[in-house]
């Protein structure tokens, strides 16, 4: 019997290997499930055990374990002599020479990092967005990594929350739209293509809710609510042909997202039938124990398995416990079966059989070309959002003297951003070499002004400190070596025509483990920016930072601002394109901006309540500060002005009809500009109570002075619809509000009826 199984199976990989090595051709998915069956038949408990366990480094030990199958993945090994060795011990080493998958943190660029993805989704640009991505996996393919643990599509009402930059913000449709272009952008048309690499929409779910925008905290929501806003942007990925879900790491409505058989069977599989896997994050099994739900790291693996975490990434509880969880009769072969033929099939689909082995020779070929610079400059020019521009103080003439002020100016590592892939602080333009690049010699002044200080546990978590004080590297540029001081700013602001102030927060107060109890810029940037401010010269402040800063004083006082967020190894480029009028602004907020944080959660599609929003005390609001936000979602300038008009929809649809909106956008000042028009449309009276606006469509377009265009949107009835509360998706029949608008507080309305 075990011969004949021992024959079957190298019949297979003989089968297999006879493929042609450039043979991209991704196999059917009856081929895909007889090869899973046939492979999976072979198999002991323990090299079950072995494919759901994702180990977190490559050392002595885990190539020992590779040999002996219990390994199906490796975590953070990157380069292909690395790769390429320990696959050889899966592959030629290990008995069923199943290969392993490699998985990395790709989450905006590999080695040429672009805009966090909070920026780039403020594009409304997927286009662009799944070409970076396209970037991304190819960079990462060639450095032998064939799966990224991106998109992350938490849905994020709390800028406290430091990993609100690593998502796309606040709203579900613009979270939906940019989930699936980013799952374009990384798969690809096929997964086996050598160029593509696995995509893994994380974190589910409910991560971005957690209470007190705490990192890991709690997370208690209706069902509806998930189901209206935290699982749509999850829903395109799984439509999109996302391989592969991460869970995460928060309790949600008392049950662990690790173990939430709800979210991750009932849903994933029963209602979307996804058939991919579903890998846990960085020990979040054994954290099932401080959770509370397990006593032992063994009942913690029989709880994420049966819930439909299919493998374990880095506690090697599954593969310490599986097997004797199967032999016990704790935990049905079935269940565990179910789980490797997940794996197995993503394994398939990736190529991995045919092509195990990362390709030597692209290494040095596919890493920071100038094409990938240049995406990355493009997307980082249309990530940048234009929040105040007065008496057009923008964009700046090119011949005049500049202040270039502030911590962040010269901070490569902050251009960056956090999670930045495998990139080099080294690689970035900084925004003083940008506008010193563009300038040229003689036109830019220096001062760094202040250091911003790490959180004393930011610092324990790694943050690093700031740079020792040293002469700038770039040419012509008036350099110091003293310590960073507020004067030295004062006096570069005083012999200068203009001021551009470039402050924000480190990268590294932003990602994981990095929420703020305060929006306040930290440390003594407000002291600098006081006293520059003091100089009377004009003055343009560019906000570098992973959330909204408090800057509710800052309208009042500076004419200029700009949220360049982190924008990547071009960030400097980029941000001097944007100021001196090489390139205009066209990024919008995916986020509604708060006043004070004490405010948040603030967003956009809130519900009206019995009592809306008024200026009297007897409605919903607070006594000492407005209920809106600083800056609306969807909010952005642009160096021109639009004006919307005509809005029209069709007065009556159907059901199973389709609505067509349209309105008149002209571009009535004196510069071409692209503006983001957006679709907003709000149900009047359903059995749930529905929020204020719903963004349901947007369009990018780009408009010569005096030019106008009809912009029209099509939407079908079904996507007005909402959840009844026994969670039946219906479409309520009545009178629809529906505006065309530059954001979400303004815009013109009309009305249809579904009847
Ligand atoms: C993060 C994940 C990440 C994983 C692997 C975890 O700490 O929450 O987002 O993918 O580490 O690096």
């Amino acid at each position: 019997m075990l011969r004949s199984s021992c024959l079957l199976v190298s019949c297979i990989i003989l089968l297999v290997w006879t493929l042609p090595a450039s043979s991209q051709q991704q196999l059917s998915d009856s081929e895909i499930e007889q090869r899973v069956n046939a492979l999976l038949q072979q198999m002991t408990l323990e090299e079950k055990a072995g494919q759901l366990n994702q180990m977190p480094d490559k050392n002595a030990k885990t190539m020992e374990m590779i040999k002996q199958g219990k390994v199906g993945s490796l975590l953070g090994v990157l380069g292909v002599k690395e790769v390429n060795e320990a696959q050889h011990a899966a592959v030629d080493g290990s008995r069923l020479k199943i290969p392993l998958i490699f998985g990395y943190d790709v989450i905006h660029g590999y080695r040429t990092i672009f805009p966090a993805p909070l920026a780039s989704a403020g594009s409304f640009d997927p286009q662009l967005i799944e070409q970076s991505e396209r970037v991304a996996a190819k960079e990462a393919t060639a450095s032998g990594v064939k799966w990224t643990f991106a998109p992350m599509v938490d849905i994020a009402r709390d800028p406290r929350w430091g990993r609100i930059v690593e998502g796309a913000g606040e709203d579900p449709y613009l979270g939906s739209v940019v989930a699936m272009a980013r799952v374009r952008g990384f798969q690809g048309s096929n997964m086996a293509d050598p160029q593509s690499v696995v995509a893994s929409a994380k974190h589910f779910v409910g991560y971005g809710a957690v209470e007190g925008g705490r990192d890991y905290n709690t997370a208690e929501m209706s069902e509806q609510l998930l189901r209206e806003v935290y699982l749509p942007p999850f829903r395109a990925a799984v439509d999109a042909g996302v391989g592969t879900l991460m869970s995460a790491f928060n309790d949600l409505n008392g049950i662990p997202a690790s173990a939430n058989h709800h979210t991750l069977t009932d849903i994933l599989h029963g209602e979307w039938k996804f058939n991919g896997f579903v890998v846990s994050d960085y020990d979040s099994v054994h954290e099932l124990i401080p959770h509370g739900t397990a006593a032992d790291d063994s009942q913690a693996s029989l709880e994420a398995l049966t819930a439909g975490v299919d493998m374990d990434m880095a506690d090697s509880d599954y593969v310490r416990y599986v097997p004797e969880l199967v032999k016990s009769g704790k935990l049905p072969e079935s269940v565990v079966d179910e789980a490797v033929r997940r794996v197995l099939r993503v394994k398939f689909k990736a190529g991995l059989f045919e092509h195990p082995y990362a390709d030597p020779n692209r290494e040095k070929t596919d890493i920071l070309t100038p094409e990938s610079l240049q995406t990355e400059r493009k997307m980082a020019q249309e990530s940048m959002v234009l929040l105040q521009n007065n008496h057009d103080l923008l964009p700046l003439k090119k011949d005049q003297t500049i202040a270039v002020i502030g911590p962040l100016a010269d901070d490569k590592a902050s251009q960056l951003g956090a999670w930045a892939g495998n990139g080099q602080a080294k690689d970035a333009v900084t925004p003083l070499e940008g506008i010193a690049a563009k300038l040229g010699k003689g036109h830019v002044l220096y001062a760094k002004g202040v250091d911003i200080q790490p959180f004393e546990r930011g610092l324990a978590a790694g943050v690093a400190a700031p740079a020792p004080p040293s002469a700038t590297g770039v040419a012509g540029v008036e350099a110091s070596n003293k310590p960073a001081s507020i004067e030295d700013a004062v006096s570069a602001a005083k012999k200068a025509d203009t001021v551009i102030l470039f402050v924000g927060e480190l990268a590294g107060m932003t990602g994981e483990a990095s929420s703020r109890a305060s929006l306040d810029l930290p440390g003594d940037q407000m002291k600098l920016i006081q006293a520059v401010l003091a100089t009377k010269k004009p003055t343009v402040l560019v906000l570098e930072s992973g959330r909204p800063q408090n800057i509710s004083w800052a309208p009042e006082h500076i004419p200029a601002i700009i949220q360049a967020w982190y924008l990547g190894v071009q960030s400097g480029n980029a941000i001097a394109d944007v100021l001196f009028g090489d390139a205009s602004p066209s990024g919008r907020l995916p986020l509604s901006w708060p006043r004070a944080v004490g405010q948040i959660p603030v967003y956009y599609n809130h519900k009206a309540t019995g009592r809306p929003s008024a200026p009297d005390r007897w409605h919903t609001g607070y006594l000492d500060l407005s209920s809106e936000p600083l800056y609306p979602f969807g909010y952005g300038l642009t160096y021109t002005k639009f004006k919307y008009g005509s809005l029209k929809a069709n007065s009556t649809i159907s059901k199973d009809g389709t609505v067509h909106v349209s309105a008149e956008i002209e571009n009535t000042g004196k510069r071409e500009g692209t503006e983001v028009v957006q679709l907003y449309v709000h149900d009047r009276v359903a059995p749930t109570s529905r929020p204020v606006r719903e963004l349901k469509g947007f369009e990018r377009i780009t408009l010569a002075p005096g030019e106008h265009k009809t912009v029209n949107f099509t939407v079908r009835a079904n996507d007005l619809g909402s959840y009844d509360p026994e969670m039946h998706w219906i479409v309520p029949l009545g009178t629809y509000d529906v505006w065309v608008a530059p954001d979400s507080a303004s815009g013109v309305a009309g009305t249809f009826e579904v009847q």
